[in-house]
């Protein structure tokens, strides 16, 4: 990477501002259910702090209050994990901006202090140039380590950048690392597992994928639509009708590319998602009626095959409900499997992240991606407004 990294800049007394991602799951009780990105994120922190930076300044934003203040949105609880998970107190501010902001930052007897939601702010999103500014005036020196915003063109992704020489924190440059592998030069064979509901939300990751990988493995509720393509009866199961050619397109385009693509052989059907009086394995034609929630054994036991073949494995999309304990049984049992193999393991964000988790397999893999959408794009080879804002090296 030709961009400026957290070990290249000077520190010492410094006040650092770095940008997170702390958009992290709350449960009822407003208390932070999901750690993963805070503690991605100590690293960055930690090392600030051992090089002598007076102050580290974190900005972060959480869910989407478009603009607007939101009391369940406060980065409040986050604040309160940080500390524990940091050793270290971390004083929160209930703004981001502006001059008592400043004030407080300089008074504060803690080091690390963790601000406001920056999205409380409409000029976030719109990525104000004036916003983006007074961002940049509370630091000396900027710091990206929100890998999971980085898909984002936002004040405090892209804007702060025009103010401040600005640098990868660690977390972005591991990120960058892995994923960059598979986008620039994978161990091959490359076996790529794709799932989730969409088809139209992967298609860009397929076109892409079709020029590097050897096999695609697709299972999830996109996978009806392939099926569909290849006039099977795919019953009541989840049917993006307007993608049925894009489907057969992508099915023939494979082809040309000596691409192998995999769908399943069997599939776990039911007569209703919720509250179900019927459940059994079909093969690849759906009785009418019935809907796909996982792939069956057969179809757990060919991916499993195929993927003994791969050095480079990369996963994003679960292959059935994972998040229903009955339809979780093809997803859990194809983690289980990639989890042994020593190829390359990278996992995507989101959903994908979240089923690694569920299973208890996320030390067997070779990395897991803190971004949801910001993998999706990084892996479709799409240029990152958030990474490319940052100051070049000499
Ligand atoms: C994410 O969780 O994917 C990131 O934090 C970005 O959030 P956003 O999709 O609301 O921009």
């Amino acid at each position: 990477m030709n961009k400026l990294s957290l070990s290249d800049v000077q520190l010492r007394d410094k006040k650092v501002l770095i940008r997170v991602d702390f958009n992290v799951p709350l449960d009822k009780e407003s208390k932070v259910s999901d750690d993963t990105r805070i503690r991605a994120s100590l690293p960055t922190i930690k090392y600030c702090l051992e090089q002598g930076a007076v102050k580290v300044i974190l900005v972060s934003h959480l869910g989407r209050p478009d603009g607007q203040v939101v009391e369940k949105y406060r980065l409040t609880p986050v604040a309160a994990k940080l500390a524990a998970l940091l050793g270290e107190p971390v004083k929160k501010l209930d703004d981001c901006i502006g001059d008592k902001v400043k004030a407080d930052i300089i008074q504060a007897k803690e080091k690390v202090i963790l601000l406001e939601n920056l999205r409380f702010y409409k000029e976030e999103e719109s990525n104000d140039k004036g916003f983006a500014q007074k961002l940049a005036s509370l630091g000396d020196i900027f710091i990206n380590d929100a890998f999971g915003t980085a898909h984002r063109a936002h004040a405090s992704t892209e804007g702060v950048t025009h103010f401040l020489k600005s640098a990868a924190g660690f977390l972005l440059v591991k990120e960058i690392e892995y994923l960059g592998q598979v986008v620039e030069n994978p161990k091959k064979p490359l076996i790529l597992i794709l799932g989730g509901a969409k088809v139209s939300d992967k298609i860009l990751l397929i076109e892409s994928m079709l020029k590097k990988a050897d096999e695609i493995i697709i299972g999830g509720g996109m996978c009806y639509t392939f099926l569909k393509a290849l006039d099977k009866n795919i019953g009541n199961s989840k049917l993006e009708k307007d993608r049925v050619e894009t489907a057969k397109g992508i099915l023939e385009k494979a082809k040309k590319a000596n691409v192998r693509i995999h769908l399943p052989v069997d599939n776990v059907v039911v007569d209703k998602i919720e509250g179900f009086t019927k459940i059994e394995t079909v093969g690849e034609d759906i009785p009418d009626g019935l809907i796909g929630v996982d792939i069956g054994l057969k179809t757990i036991e060919s991916f499993c095959q195929t993927l003994k073949r791969a050095k480079t494995i990369v996963w994003n999309g679960p292959l059935g409900i994972f998040e229903i304990d009955t339809f979780s049984k093809g997803s859990y049992k194809v983690a289980e499997f990639v989890a042994k193999l020593s190829a390359v393991k990278i996992i995507g964000g989101g959903d994908t992240a979240a089923m690694v988790a569920k299973f208890k397999l996320e030390d067997k893999m070779t990395h897991i991606s803190t971004g949801g959408g910001a993998s999706l794009e990084y892996l479709e080879g799409k240029a990152l407004p958030g990474i490319a804002a940052l100051t070049n090296k000499e």
